[in-house]
C-alpha cells in the first residue's frame, strides 16, 4: 500500500464542482467564477446561491433567497435560551457556536434527513441563523438586550445591526459583505474535508457542520485570524513590526496569517482584503493605524522569509475596524464558510461513498498479553 505524503499534501481525494484553487497562479474560482470578480460585483447572498445551485441566481431567485434568509433569521426559543446560558459562563465562542449548531439541529424536523431538498432547507437555516446566534451571544455576554433581526437586510447588514444595535453605514456593510464572499469556500481545506468525512457516513448536515467548526477553530486554520489581531495589538506601532517579526522567527515561532499549503504565490483573498482594509481605513480615519501596521508586518515577513499573507491576515484589521470583538473573528469566518460546508455536504451525498482511508501501522509487533498482576 502506498503511503500518502505527510499532511496529505497534494493528494487529490476526489472530484468537486464547487470551488477550485490554482495555487501556482494564485487564483480561486467558485463554480468557475473568479473570486475577484465576485468580490467586486456580487453580494454574499449571490455567492451562497452559486455554491448551492451551481449558477448565479436570477433577480427573482436572489429576491427569494434574500426573503427566505431574512424570514429564517429568528432563532428557535431553545437555541436562544442555550446561547443566553453560554453567554453567562466563560465559554469559548467557537464552542458556543458548535453547541448552538447542535441545538438548531434538535429544533429542525428535517435534521436527520439526507434528501437534497431537506438538506438545502437545513443549509438555509444555518446560513440565516449564524448571524443571529453570534450577535445574540455577544450582546448577552455584555449584558445587553438582544436585537431582533432586521426584516429586509443583507446578511452583513443584519449581523452588524444585531451586534451593535444600530445599522452600519453602507461602507461598513460592503466591507463585511466582501469579507463573507472571500471566506465562503476553499476547496478541500481542513474543515471542509472534515465536513465531507462526517457526511460520508450519511450523518446529517448539522453533524458535519459541528465537526467542521472544530477543525476551523484551530490556529493553523480559521483560528489564525484571532491570533493575528493579538499579534498586531502586541506590536502596537509600525516601527516595532520588523524587530518583532525577526524576534519571533529567531525563536522558530510561526507568524499567524502567513504561509499556505496550496498557494505558492499571493492568496487572492488576502489581496482583496488588503484593498478592503485600505479603503476602509480611508473611510474611517481612526482605522488607518491598523492598516499601516498590518502593511508593515507583511513587508517585514516578506523580507525575512518570503512568506505571503493568507486570508486570515487582513481579515483581522478589517473585522477589528468593523467593531467585531477579536474572539468572534473565527465565528464570523464560520458565518460565511457554513455556506461552503453545506454545499460540500450536499455534493458528497449526491455521489456518496464512505471516506475510510488506511494508516501505516508503526507500533509494536504482535506480543503476548501480560495479566495485570504480572506487570512490573
Ligand atoms: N511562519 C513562519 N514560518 C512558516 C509559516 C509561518 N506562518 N508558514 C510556513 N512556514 C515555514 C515552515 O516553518 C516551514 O519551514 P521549514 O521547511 O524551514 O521547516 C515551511 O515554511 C513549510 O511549512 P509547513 O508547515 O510544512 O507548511 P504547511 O503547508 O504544512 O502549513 C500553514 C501551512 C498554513 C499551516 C502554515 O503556513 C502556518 O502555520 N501558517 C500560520 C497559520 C495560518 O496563518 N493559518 C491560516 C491558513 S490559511 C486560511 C485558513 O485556512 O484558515
Amino acid at each position: 500500500m502506498a503511503v500518502a505524503p505527510s499532511g496529505l499534501e497534494n493528494v487529490v481525494i476526489g472530484p468537486t464542482a464547487i470551488s477550485c484553487v490554482d495555487g501556482d497562479a494564485g487564483e480561486l474560482y467558485y463554480r468557475g467564477y473568479d473570486v475577484r470578480d465576485l468580490a467586486r460585483e456580487a453580494s454574499f447572498e449571490e455567492v451562497v446561491w452559486l455554491l448551492w445551485h451551481g449558477d448565479l441566481p436570477t433577480a427573482a431567485e436572489l429576491a427569494r433567497l434574500r426573503g427566505e434568509l431574512a424570514r429564517q433569521r429568528v432563532i428557535p426559543h431553545r437555541t436562544a435560551a442555550l446561547i443566553d446560558t453560554l453567554a453567562r459562563i466563560p465559554a469559548v465562542p467557537m464552542a458556543a457556536l458548535a453547541l448552538a449548531t447542535g441545538m438548531l439541529g434538535v429544533d429542525d424536523p428535517a435534521s436527520r434527513s439526507v434528501t437534497p431538498s431537506d438538506e438545502l432547507q437545513s443549509a438555509l437555516l444555518l446560513v440565516a441563523r449564524y448571524p443571529t446566534i453570534i450577535a445574540r451571544y455577544e450582546r448577552r455576554r455584555r449584558h445587553l438586550e438582544p436585537v431582533e433581526p432586521p426584516s429586509n437586510a443583507s446578511t452583513a447588514t443584519a449581523f452588524l445591526t444585531m451586534l451593535r444595535g444600530s445599522p452600519p453605514d453602507p461602507v461598513e456593510s460592503r466591507a463585511l459583505d466582501v469579507l463573507l464572499i472571500v471566506h465562503a469556500d476553499h476547496e478541500l481545506n481542513a474543515s471542509t474535508f472534515t465536513a465531507r468525512v462526517i457526511a460520508s457516513t450519511l450523518a446529517s448536515v448539522y453533524a458535519a457542520v459541528e465537526g467542521a467548526l472544530g477543525a476551523l477553530s484551530g490556529p493553523l486554520h480559521g483560528g489564525a485570524n484571532e491570533r493575528v489581531m493579538a499579534m498586531l495589538e502586541q506590536i502596537g506601532t509600525p516601527e516595532r513590526a520588523e524587530p518583532f517579526i525577526y524576534g519571533l522567527l529567531a525563536q522558530k515561532k510561526r507568524i499567524m496569517g502567513f504561509g499556505h499549503r496550496v498557494y505558492k504565490t499571493e492568496d487572492p483573498r488576502a489581496a482583496i482584503l488588503r484593498e478592503v482594509c485600505l479603503e476602509f481605513a480611508q473611510h474611517r480615519q481612526h482605522g488607518r493605524g491598523w492598516c499601516d501596521l498590518a502593511m508593515r508586518v507583511a513587508e517585514a515577513v516578506w523580507q525575512a522569509r518570503h512568506l505571503y499573507p493568507n486570508v486570515d491576515f487582513f481579515s483581522a484589521p478589517v473585522q477589528h475596524m468593523l467593531g467585531i470583538p477579536t474572539d468572534l473573528f473565527t465565528p464570523v469566518f464560520a458565518m460565511s464558510r457554513v455556506a461552503g460546508w453545506t454545499a460540500h455536504v450536499m455534493e458528497q451525498h449526491a455521489h456518496n461513498r464512505l471516506i475510510r482511508p488506511r494508516a501505516e501501522y508503526v507500533g509494536p509487533p504482535p506480543r503476548r498479553f501480560v495479566p495485570l498482576a504480572a506487570r512490573g
